[in-house]
């Protein structure tokens, strides 16, 4: 007798534990859809804060990305920008000269395909899409040269497109820059 008891407990206990993890799947559940729906609500109502527009077919002709505002530039502050273009198939300039030890902004986009820009050395790796500016920030610490090749497929001379970042002393970069309004490695 005693045993046939013990075994309904046993099953009562059973099927109580069994209805808590049900109501906790639920929980789990309706926490994820919540988290979905949230993230999903939050960014269409909210568009990112830092997607800038430029448009691919005027952008050799006015704002900022006219062929004589690219390279590099000392802002007031004392950080530099780097504007770029990435187009089939090359950069535009094909040099990049930053000093070190200095905030760097490189600012790019594309007038045509996505590309890419990549500096190998660095853990710098975005992409340049047509009617968006890529903002990248960044600092380098030493000298040297670094390759920058294109790493999105845009057609067939993708294989051909890169272009180079000279990083030189902070003191070279400002007496090169002094009295120009951009440099590029051939200043
Ligand atoms: Cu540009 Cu690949």
């Amino acid at each position: 007798m005693t045993s046939e008891t013990d075994h309904s407990l046993g099953e009562a206990v059973a099927a109580r534990i069994d209805r808590r993890w049900a109501s906790l799947s639920i929980v789990i559940v309706g926490v994820l859809v919540g988290m979905a729906a949230f993230i999903g609500i939050h960014q269409a109502t909210m568009p990112q804060g830092h997607v800038e527009t430029a448009d691919p077919k005027t952008l050799h002709l006015s704002g900022e990305f006219i062929e004589s505002n690219l390279g590099s530039a000392i802002e007031a502050d004392g950080s530099v920008t780097v504007r770029a273009i990435g187009q089939q198939y090359s950069f535009v300039p094909d040099c990049l000269l930053v000093p070190t030890d200095t905030p760097i902004t490189f600012r790019a986009t594309s007038p045509d395909v996505v590309h890419g820009f990549l500096i190998i050395g660095t853990n710098i790796n975005t992409m340049l899409v047509p009617g968006y500016v890529s903002n990248i920030a960044t600092r380098f610490s030493k000298p040297g040269e670094h390759l920058m090749p294109c790493q999105e497929f845009c057609g067939v001379g993708h294989e051909g497109m890169w272009a180079r970042v000279k990083v030189i002393d902070k003191a070279e970069f400002t007496r090169l820059s002094a009295g120009k309004r951009r440099v590029s490695c051939a200043d």
